[in-house]
């Protein structure tokens, strides 16, 4: 199973959920539509409203982020993995950088896993090296201790996906080269093995995927999925990933 993760960040009101019907109309027709899982993480804003009129559809909606603590607390503003899954999300990012750096933790981030998975949300899992770190030769170091310090054996890793979004490529248009991309997702595998006796939750790269590179993209087998921002925002975008994934 391959995944295609929308992230919208900071985008998108109530009818905004057109954009999602579009997609949804051809993933039902689609006739790869078994071969992958559609998600979408709209604002939390939109989370109940999308979730409910796409309960009985392919696509799943997800959240962004939660907070650290389980259910309720005295955070103004915080959102917890259970009023999340109460509102119908099936989904959560967790450790975006855009979150690391207003202040995300490794302890707060390992927090934030147990806890989503306790309430039965499938977590994705963002990781990756800055531009400082790539030009040092550190990506590997840097992705192992973002993978450790977090992830333990006890979670199910079955509810675990792993993104691997290189800081330096978000929203920039710039994407790593082949041989980079698949050394780094083997090394990132071969991590997850050892955490979870054995066997690798499922590795998705994230970082302005288009349609255009997905063609170089697919040729790498070894990548379960991807996470995509800004293409996720136009149905044609989002689609034409899909289409030409499978071409
Ligand atoms: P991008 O964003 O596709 O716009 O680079 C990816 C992400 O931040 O998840």
């Amino acid at each position: 199973m391959k995944y295609f993760i929308g992230n919208w960040k900071m985008f998108g009101v109530p009818k905004s959920i057109n954009i999602l019907k579009s997609i949804n109309s051809f993933n039902l027709f689609d006739k790869n539509r078994n071969k992958y899982q559609i998600v979408i993480t709209p604002p939390y804003t939109l989370i109940h409203f999308f979730a409910k009129y796409f309960k009985k559809k392919l696509i799943k909606i997800g959240s962004q982020n939660c907070f650290y603590k389980e259910k309720y607390s005295s955070n103004t503003s915080a959102i917890s993995p259970y009023m999340i899954k109460k509102v119908g999300a099936k989904f959560t990012l967790v450790g975006h950088s855009d979150n690391r750096a207003e202040g995300d933790t490794d302890k707060m981030l390992k927090e934030k896993v147990k806890h989503a998975l306790k309430h039965n949300l499938k977590v994705v899992f963002c990781i990756g090296e800055n531009k400082k770190q790539k030009k040092n030769n550190s990506t590997n170091r840097v992705l192992k201790n973002q993978l450790i310090k977090v992830l333990e054996k006890k979670f199910n890793k079955n509810n675990i996906i792993i993104a691997y979004e290189p800081i330096w490529s978000i929203g920039t248009g710039k994407i790593p080269n082949e041989q980079d991309l698949s050394n780094t997702v083997f090394f990132i595998k071969k991590i997850l093995k050892q955490i979870f006796n054995n066997k690798s939750p499922a590795v998705l790269y994230g970082g302005s995927v288009d349609e255009n590179n997905i063609q170089m993209l697919k040729q790498l087998r070894e990548i379960d999925g991807f996470l995509i921002g800004g293409a996720s925002k136009s149905p044609k975008k989002f689609i034409d990933i899909i289409k030409n994934y499978y071409k």
